[in-house]
């Protein structure tokens, strides 16, 4: 369901692009098939090292955003996503590099299978890396906003930081959480992708691909 709905995501490519490639499984399938039978890119722009590095390994250019424009599209997986397509992202722990690159893009294409569909956000731990001497801090606070927050354990990002992952959220405000969660010092960034939510969610299902739209594309 996965391959599937990567496989489909190569519909959004046009020849000479430089695309955004998120980080997980669902990423990288759509890496290896935009490697065997996608449109011919001019580059891409990874939002993690192990993004970058599957790339690189198949022959495709990898580019630094700053020496881009603005992309015309994002590709990447979710942990969660609502009928809003706002998403919960992070499992893979490089929630801060999506959330920039998606941002550079016009388009942000999410790739999933059919158990990521969810009426409210909160069921998966919400992600949020966190720069290590705000730590108790963030916990604190995020407390206070009714989650649990779990450290992750033996794990640095491709930023240097830590991941606390909070559990015990029902999200019924995506973007308002979003918001708050970004204003405590020392939080990088949060995995809620709602003030950049999805444009067009792939779907993998049993019965086939489902696609999602967002009703006002910017
Ligand atoms: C990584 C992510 C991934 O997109 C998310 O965890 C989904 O992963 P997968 O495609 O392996 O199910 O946000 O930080």
């Amino acid at each position: 369901m996965k391959q599937a709905a990567a496989k489909a995501a190569l519909d959004y490519i046009e020849v000479g692009d430089v695309i955004g490639v998120g980080t997980g499984s669902t990423a990288n399938y759509f890496i290896d098939a935009l490697a065997r039978s996608g449109p011919a890119v001019d580059g891409a722009v990874a939002s993690s090292e192990a993004t970058a590095e599957r790339l690189a390994g198949h022959g495709i250019r990898v580019l630094d955003l700053n020496d881009c424009g603005e992309l015309p599209l994002y590709v990447d997986g979710a942990d969660e996503f609502d009928a809003g397509l706002n998403l919960i992202k992070g499992g893979g722990g490089a929630l801060t590099r999506e959330k920039i690159v998606a941002e550079s893009c016009r388009q942000f294409v999410c790739i999933v299978d059919a158990s990521k569909a969810v009426d409210v956000l909160g069921e998966f731990p919400l992600p949020v890396e966190v720069i290590p001497m705000a730590r108790a801090l963030v916990c604190r606070r995020i407390a206070s906003e009714g989650g649990e927050p779990v450290l992750r354990e033996r794990f640095v990002t491709d930023n240097g930081n830590i991941i606390v992952d909070v559990r015990g959220l029902r999200i019924g405000d995506p973007s308002s959480l979003e918001m708050r969660l970004n204003q405590i010092p020392g939080v990088v960034t949060n995995g809620l992708f709602a003030l950049r939510p999805a444009d067009v969610v792939l779907v993998g299902t049993r019965a086939g691909l489902e696609r999602r739209e967002r009703e006002e594309i910017q």
